[in-house]
């Protein structure tokens, strides 16, 4: 438990962010479901005249890493955007390498996520997956289906606004058949029907690689999320970064519309 915190002692100071020590943050009040846009994996190969699929790869560790460091911190949630509903736009030698990675990265770390007791879940599009890479995701998601640790949920052919339509259909459906009634058509009952219906809204959000956009992910959940920016690429994310955000974070005032 807590290895990487342990290891590490000194306490880091940056122009923008806070000051942070790790028993400051441990001890301060941790997210409970943090989001993230790993981007820039493109960009980092191409600084390296290396292909994009080589992006991609390094930054497959870079997932495995702070899904250690969240389990370690006890977060409960880690949503990560691994290949939005757009992402289909790409050349297809792009994309068929993106469908292959949950593949490797199953078959890599799987027996580490069982160890860590981390539940594997995914949300998007399912039935657009090739089979191959549904099959791998099938088997992560069915070996992990007991642990009770932090839950690791990947937004795979995902996109918030064809979320939001999907629920849209199903609750019209349901209030057609009678299984419920207009009335009760709330926030409450919406969330439900969404992809992270049995997750908390994020309360962090971090995007790589410095753009300042959405890009179409978790538009409803997002509402109150602490929105947290870096230049970093995602294959040059680091530990310090997540803590740092986790850190920036801790000193936010959140008041959800109230004084
Ligand atoms: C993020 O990196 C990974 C995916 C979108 C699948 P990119 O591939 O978007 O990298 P950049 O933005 O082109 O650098
Ligand atoms: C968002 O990144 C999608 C993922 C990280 C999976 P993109 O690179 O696709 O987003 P845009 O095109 O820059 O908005
Ligand atoms: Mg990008």
């Amino acid at each position: 438990m807590l290895n990487f915190l342990k290891r590490t002692k000194v306490s880091k100071k940056t122009a923008v962010g806070a000051d942070f020590s790790r028993s400051d943050i441990l001890s301060g009040t941790m997210p409970s479901h943090v989001a993230i846009i790993m981007d820039g994996n493109g960009r980092w190969a191409n600084k390296r005249a290396l292909p994009r699929i080589a992006g991609h790869h390094e930054g497959m560790k870079v997932v495995r890493k702070i899904t250690k460091l969240a389990s370690e911190l006890g977060l409960d949630a880690l949503t990560l955007y691994a290949f939005s509903t757009e992402n289909w736009k790409r050349p297809k030698i792009e994309v068929d390498f993106l469908m292959k990675l949950p593949e490797e990265f199953l078959a890599t770390y799987l027996p580490e996520l069982i160890q860590e007791n981390v539940r594997v879940r995914v949300m998007g599009d399912k039935d657009k997956l090739p089979g191959h890479t549904l099959t791998a995701v099938d088997r992560a998601i069915r070996e992990t289906s007991g642990n009770t640790g932090l839950i690791l949920n990947f937004a795979l052919n995902y996109g918030s606004r064809t979320e939001i339509i999907e629920a849209v259909k199903k609750i019209a459906d349901d209030a057609k058949n009678q299984k419920l009634h207009i009335e009760q058509i709330d926030e409450s009952l919406l969330s439900d029907y969404l992809m992270t219906n049995e997750l908390q809204d994020p309360d962090l959000l971090i995007r790589t690689s410095g753009e300042i956009r959405l890009s179409n992910f978790m538009l409803w959940q997002l509402a109150y999320t602490e929105l947290w920016f870096t230049e970093v690429l995602w294959p040059d994310f680091k530990e310090e970064d997540f803590l740092q955000a986790i850190a920036d974070f801790q000193q936010r005032g959140r008041r959800f519309g109230g004084v």
